[in-house]
């Protein structure tokens, strides 16, 4: 084992004044110097590992083993109720560690604590431990008859099992944290508890790695409980979400060096938390959650990349750190994201993964930054059904649950059947989750709905909302972030102007050109259409929710290359389908269904990308979509997907 002191501030007064001066600095007696411990890097047999500062229990007396000299050792922790103990006993706790969690591995076998949790005299097998030490070189057992845990107030009382590192001359145990280094991009860095309700970045590096490094600790050490049910899961944080302890970046470097970092985790965070959940890191957001493509709109940062079929297709935007990372790391389980105008929809459909924009107003956004108070909606990505209904669950608890389901499928005739290669895909989604309702199929002409059911004196849909959305947007984000962080950056910086990407100017620019009635008129435009929406559409139901599911292609397959030279930005006017849930409040989620294969300039090789649909439901139907998504994968109509170039 290699193991890497990291004293934060040693390394830091290094890169500033050189080592001999910090010599004189220490020399000249200064009262203020202090060391702070940051924590290790080690690489054990061949993997990285991180071992924080804090210290999670403590052995009552120090431990002696021949033959190490060192102070930190790596070693697991077991638990058993057999009397009992036999080698095969062992073997079935390894492969069943093994199966669940990617931070334990051999290399902390070679030191075992046995906790014994039965009530009869202990005993160990004949040739028991020969036979544990020859198959994986274990030297040291340590038992909870012989070796208690500190009582001190200070620790939990139960030490969980799994993978730990423990100080021989100390008897002081460190939970043990795998580093992966974030290939795709898509993180800013990673991030590690600092105290029960506060974060900071983790300080920790992979070897040869030129991207953040994420650390994620054991999932042995957590058990999901009622109060608990997300307890483990590795989640990703948005930038636009407040975390305590950390900065929020919105995607802009003058605005991240700008302010400091958060006294508060976000409600809707807390939430998560609350429930169990482990936040792993925050990941890039485009500038200020507006809609940017790679490469030339991310501008302050680089477009993280979305790892289907070739990996430089498009990661969509504004959550492409979500997208991205889910679709690309087996060691992340959650990612939070956001969607005012499809910012969570579109990334679940090109990075294949299940995402979704809940009804508006179910989570409080404080502590969230805006792109418009009146359509932002928290939204979470995750690659099996099962889990997203749990987190569902969680977030939107608000919410009543509805397990019976609507037997109606719409498909809205203008948004289905374009002609695309992936029809046949989607028309046999349909006819499947049709059958599964023991329901049908119904065609709906929306322009013809609307026209018979519109307020009278009212012209087409795209008259009424072709420019509600950017003008909810621009007017809402000038005065909630941009007027007050210009004012912030020019008092700071002698009047200066901070840099921003150009779609985010583009847009503030529009929103600043409109007259000031604009944003009340939009909302009332938006008003008309929601209610025509949910009194004719989508109507509530009291035993199924909604009436009726309706069904729009969401991705197709089509390739969108990353490396292409695009046109200058444009305002995001207009009506598509993409935009009826943004304005009727509707919850709008996005399913994978399948992948199909296209040519690609990149590799030169048929690659495969996603085919996703999105399910519309009557507003605060979210948790009858999240059942009724799970129970088509344990129906096997669809599946979880995995991560990398291809889903299945
Ligand atoms: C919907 O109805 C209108 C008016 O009857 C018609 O012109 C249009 O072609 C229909 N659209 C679709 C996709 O069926
Ligand atoms: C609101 O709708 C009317 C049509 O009914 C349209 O003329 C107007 O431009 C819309 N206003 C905004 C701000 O979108
Ligand atoms: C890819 O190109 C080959 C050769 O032209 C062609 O046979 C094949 O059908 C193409 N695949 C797709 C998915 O378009």
């Amino acid at each position: 084992m290699q193991i890497t002191h990291a004293f934060s501030l040693i390394f830091c007064a290094t890169a500033i004044l050189g080592n001999g001066a910090v010599a004189q600095y220490v020399k000249a007696g200064t009262p203020a110097v202090s060391v702070s411990y940051s924590g290790q890097t080690v690489t054990l047999s061949g993997l990285d590992y991180y071992i924080p500062p804090a210290v999670v229990s403590k052995l009552s007396s120090s431990v002696k083993v021949s033959g190490i000299t060192g102070d930190l050792i790596p070693f697991t922790v077991i638990s058993t109720a057999d009397s009992v103990f036999t080698s095969a006993a062992f073997d079935k706790i390894v492969m069943d560690y093994k199966s669940k969690d990617d931070v334990f591995s051999d290399g902390f076998l070679g030191a075992v604590y046995i906790k014994y949790t039965g009530t009869k005299k202990p005993t160990i097998a004949t040739g028991a431990l020969t036979a544990i030490i020859k198959k994986y070189g274990s030297k040291t057992f340590l038992t909870s008859t012989n070796y208690k845990l500190s009582s001190s107030s200070k620790f939990s009382k139960d030490l969980p099992i799994g993978p730990y590192f423990l100080s021989l001359f100390t008897g002081e145990i460190h939970q043990a944290y795998r580093l992966y280094p974030d290939e795709q991009q898509a993180f800013l860095y990673g991030t590690i508890p600092t105290s029960s309700d506060s974060f900071g970045i983790l300080n920790a590096h992979v070897k040869g790695a030129h991207t953040a490094t994420v650390g994620v600790p054991s999932r042995l050490y957590y058990t999901k409980t009622t109060k608990q049910p997300l307890a483990g899961v590795r989640l990703a944080v948005k930038d636009i979400y407040d975390v305590k302890g950390l900065k929020t970046g919105c995607g802009n470097r003058a605005y991240y060096d700008l302010y400091p970092e958060k006294t508060k985790t976000a409600e809707s965070v807390k939430r998560l938390v609350d429930a169990g959940v482990v936040v792993v890191g925050k990941v890039k957001t485009s500038q200020f959650a507006n809609g940017e493509s790679p490469t030339a709109d991310w501008v302050d940062l680089h477009s993280p990349f979305n790892p289907r079929g070739d990996g430089y297709q498009i990661p969509s935007s504004s959550s492409s750190g979500s997208g991205a990372a889910m679709a690309a790391y087996p060691w992340l389980d959650l990612a939070l994201g956001s969607d005012t105008g499809g910012s969570m929809r579109g990334p679940a459909g090109s990075n294949g993964l299940f995402g979704n924009r809940p009804t508006h107003g179910v989570v409080p956004l404080d502590n969230v930054m805006p792109l418009a108070g009146a359509l932002d909606t928290p939204g979470i990505f995750a690659r099996d059904a099962e889990l997203w209904k749990a987190a569902g669950h969680v977030w939107y608890k608000g919410l009543k649950d509805f397990k019976t389901y609507p037997k109606k499928v719409v498909l809205p005739n203008e948004y289905w059947g374009a002609g695309v290669r992936a029809q046949p895909v989607f028309d046999e989604f349909a006819a499947k989750l049709a059958s599964f309702l023991k329901g049908s199929v119904v065609n709906y002409n929306m322009t013809e709905l609307w026209d018979a059911g519109k307020p009278a004196g009212f012209g087409t849909v795209g008259s009424l909302l072709g420019n509600a959305y950017p003008a909810i947007i621009a007017i809402d984000q000038i005065q909630k972030v941009v007027d007050p962080f210009y004012a912030d950056y020019a008092a700071a910086h002698d009047g200066r102007l901070p840099f921003v990407n150009p779609v985010p100017l583009s847009r503030w620019a529009y929103g600043r050109s409109l007259p000031p009635t604009a944003y009340d008129e939009a909302i009332a435009n938006k008003t008309i259409y929601m209610n025509w929406w949910n009194t004719q559409i989508t109507k509530p139901d009291s035993k199924t929710c909604s009436d009726s599911i309706i069904l729009y292609p969401q991705s197709a397959a089509g390739p969108s290359y990353r490396n292409v030279y695009r046109s200058a930005p444009g305002v995001p006017t207009g009506f598509s389908v993409g935009r009826i849930s943004v304005f009727a409040e509707v919850p709008d989620v996005v399913v994978p269904i399948a992948e199909l294969p296209y040519n690609s300039t990149i590799t030169g090789k048929e690659e495969k990308l996603p085919v996703t649909v999105s399910l519309m439901a009557a507003k605060g139907c979210d948790l009858m979509l999240f059942n009724l998504i799970a129970d088509l994968q344990k129906a096997k109509i669809i599946s979880s997907v995995k991560t990398g170039s291809t889903m299945y």
